[in-house]
């Protein structure tokens, strides 16, 4: 087998390249590769420096993902950065696209580090639940400083060449040929000794070992954002014995707590979930060769908060939009909303004004429907009804141009349906956004019973363009996410009538790593969503809400009361109602153990989702994960509903809901899936 690490001399520098695509992860070839490389350099007299570079799109970004969890193969990374560290001769590394993780430890291992302006560096291990381990926590803040240090290893987030430069990270900007320059560097830098080694630097240490206070700072004004994740504490932890120990020990410690983080069930699942989020965009059945549609410009259906969400995304990544509404007023408030949200990202310096006033000119309101007829792509972005979106695919089979794209923005309604009622279901898909539909990650594509593949394939190509993650749905009701907050939602309210508070569930969901619990959801969503609008016909708990005007945040009262800022407290009203229907209803009060919340809030859904999977409404359970951590914020250290079904035991959940049968009644029964998958001690993701 060829080796992806070559090497070739000009004049007396060694350039040595690593050709390992897509994006030179750094398995066991190119580590034994790049030793062997400084092995050469280091045997010949003639060479006097080294060039570490990488072709195709991207530096190394980072260790090889997939060899984690199997038995290692030597050299491993922390030695190959020493290596590199301790050539006798200067080597230089040369960086374009994105140097991550093990990418950037190679390149603080270099005595030097050149990049092209457009190069990105980070250090993401804290998003596989892990930490950078090959010497990148100890060299790191060393090189950056501890504050920056800090805020790399534990977001994971990437900063540009140029903030690089900045920190001393690059010690030079390229304009042009990026190795052509490197070689020249190097023949600058070869005859320098000693060489810079970054593990040997103090000087940006002395800042923090004069202010040991500034690690439980940081840990105090990040804590809401690092809650529940055992990688981030790991990570400070890391940087703190890289301050409070000479290099030799620090490392020590990176590397027991990097081998803590990697035998946890966190780092388990969130490498399972790196994987999971790829496997989303691949489509099941559909020949390889689909060519997507041309998408230039894109026509949304409704002016409200959904429709000038869904045509922020376009506007951002600079396509088009011709947005449509019945009336003047409700469609100069929604490209109001549009135009305001954009300025506050402004104000927030995530933008420039310029960029707003792009954005805003690329935007084309209008009451005239027929303006639709040269636009790509239709989303429909209406109220809830199949009369309305019929009456409403009629029409837009009739205005847009042979080849559109016509989707339907519907959460729960069937795409079938929809699509009769024109003539061309082939081109009709659901694409389901979530709200805030500018922020939220997650796209559902309804696939219809006639839905184009080509329709498909431009759908999911789209949605990276947009930035979003793109799943495969089946047409049910309410999808993958929204079928399954249903059995969710049915056991909740009941739980209310058998003794629990709202306040008790939602602290169960809040603690097992939920943002917020089902009430809560609801109050910041609306109690009067979905409500049928009669005062007088009070059939449950929330209709007896809605009656009220408790529907939720907006009105200050919900299923809890609010403050002035919007802090809620247990409403004493609520449990009153919930009382009245206890006794109306008959129901015995008891007390409801977290546990039984668990079992019947939780469990339900991942039967549910195993339904959805036994029915082909989803491809893959992986996609089921996907759609609950990046549409509901189901804790990714979890792994996604399915994932932590398959680590708490299949045979576990069966059990737990056989406790539950008997409460849950008819709103219940068994996924034959999961009840096979626990009997012979399968998994629905491994
Ligand atoms: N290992 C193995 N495979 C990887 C990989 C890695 N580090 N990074 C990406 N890939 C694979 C992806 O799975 C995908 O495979 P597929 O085509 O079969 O689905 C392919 O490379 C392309 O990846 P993307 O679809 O993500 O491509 P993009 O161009 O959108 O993004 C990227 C490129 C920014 C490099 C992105 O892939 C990324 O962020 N990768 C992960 C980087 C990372 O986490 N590095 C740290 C690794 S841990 C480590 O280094 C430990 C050390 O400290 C000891």
């Amino acid at each position: 087998m060829t080796s992806p690490i070559s090497t070739n001399r000009h004049g007396d520098i060694l350039i040595v390249t690593s050709n390992n695509p897509p994006v030179n992860a750094l398995g066991a070839a190119v580590r034994q590769g790049l030793v062997a490389a400084i092995k050469e350099a280091e045997g010949d007299d003639a060479i006097k420096a080294v060039v570490i570079t990488c072709a195709g799109q991207t530096y190394f970004a980072g260790a090889d993902i997939t060899e984690f969890g199997k038995p290692p193969v030597m050299p491993w990374l922390p030695e190959v950065v020493d290596r590199i560290e301790s050539c006798s001769k200067p080597v230089v590394a040369a960086v374009h696209g994105t140097a991550l993780g093990g990418g950037l430890e190679i390149a603080l291992g270099c005595h030097y580090r050149v990049a092209l302006p457009t190069a990105k560096f980070g250090v993401p291990e804290v998003k596989l639940g892990l930490l950078p381990g090959a010497g990148g926590t100890q060299r790191l803040p060393r090189v950056a400083g501890v504050p920056k240090a800090l805020e790399m290893v534990t977001s994971g987030g990437m900063i540009g060449a140029k903030e690089a430069a900045a920190l001393g990270l690059v010690d030079r900007l390229i304009e042009g040929d990026l190795v052509e320059h490197a070689v020249a560097y190097a023949e600058e830098v070869r005859a320098i000794r000693p060489l810079p080694k970054s593990s040997e630097r103090d000087d940006k240490l002395a800042e923090a070992r004069a202010n040991p206070a500034i690690f439980d700072d940081f840990r105090k004004a990040n804590a809401r954002k690092m809650k529940g994740f055992e990688a981030p504490e790991l990570n400070i932890q890391a940087v703190e014995a890289a301050v409070a120990k000479p290099y030799a020990e620090g490392v020590l410690d990176e590397r027991r707590l990097f081998m803590q983080l990697m035998s946890g069930s966190q780092a388990r699942a969130q490498q399972y979930f790196f994987f999971a989020e790829r496997k989303a965009a691949k489509i099941d059945n559909i020949p390889d060769d689909t060519r997507p549609r041309d998408i230039k410009r894109v026509g949304v259906i409704g002016a409200g908060t959904m429709g000038g969400g869904i045509s922020m995304n376009f506007l951002s990544a600079g396509i088009p939009v011709t947005i449509v509404e019945m009336a003047q007023d409700a469609l100069d408030r929604g490209t109001g909303t549009v135009r305001k949200n954009y300025e506050a990202t402004a104000a927030k310096g995530r933008m420039t004004p310029e960029q707003v006033e792009q954005a805003m000119g690329a935007l084309n309101p209008t009451l005239d429907f027929n303006a639709l007829a040269d636009c790509d792509l239709i989303i429909e972005a209406v109220f809830e009804t199949m009369e309305i979106k019929q009456e409403i695919f009629g029409k837009l089979d009739k205005i847009a141009k042979p080849g559109a794209i016509l989707a339907s923005n519907t959460s729960y309604l069937n795409i079938d349906e929809i699509a009769a009622a024109t003539s061309r279901p082939q081109d009709v898909v659901g694409l389901h956004f979530f709200s805030p539909a500018n922020i939220m990650k997650l796209l559902e594509v309804v696939r219809g019973a006639n839905t184009a593949p080509d329709v498909l394939v431009t759908a999911m190509q789209l949605a990276k363009r947009i930035k979003k993650v793109a799943v495969v749905a089946g047409v049910c009701h309410g999808f993958i996410g929204n079928r399954m907050l249903m059995p969710r939602q049915v056991e909740a309210t009941k739980l209310l009538l058998e003794g629990a508070t709202p306040d008790q569930i939602d602290r169960v969901h809040v603690e097992f790593g939920m943002p917020m619990g089902p009430f809560q959801m609801a109050d910041l969503a609306g109690v009067d969503i979905g409500w049928h609008r009669d005062p007088t016909r009070i059939e449950n708990i929330r209709d007896a809400l809605a009656a009220e005007g408790r529907w939720g945040q907006k009105k200050n009262a919900g299923f809890y009361d609010y403050d002035e800022k919007r802090r809620p407290s247990p409403s004493a009203r609520v449990q009153e109602i919930i009382d009245e229907f206890r006794a109306k209803e008959g129901v015995e009060k008891r007390d409801i153990s977290d546990q039984e919340i668990v079992e019947r809030t939780l469990y339900t859904m991942v039967n549910e989702g195993a339904k959805i999977l036994e029915e082909g409404m989803a491809q893959r359970a992986s996609d089921i994960d996907v759609v609950w951590i990046y549409g509901y914020g189901w804790p990714v250290y979890r792994g996604g509903p399915m994932h932590w079904a398959d680590g708490e035991g299949l045979d576990k959940i069966v059990a737990g809901l056989r406790n539950q049968e008997a409460r849950m009644g008819s709103d219940f029964s068994f996924s034959q899936l999961l009840l096979d998958k626990a009997a012979s001690g399968g998994k629905f993701t491994r």
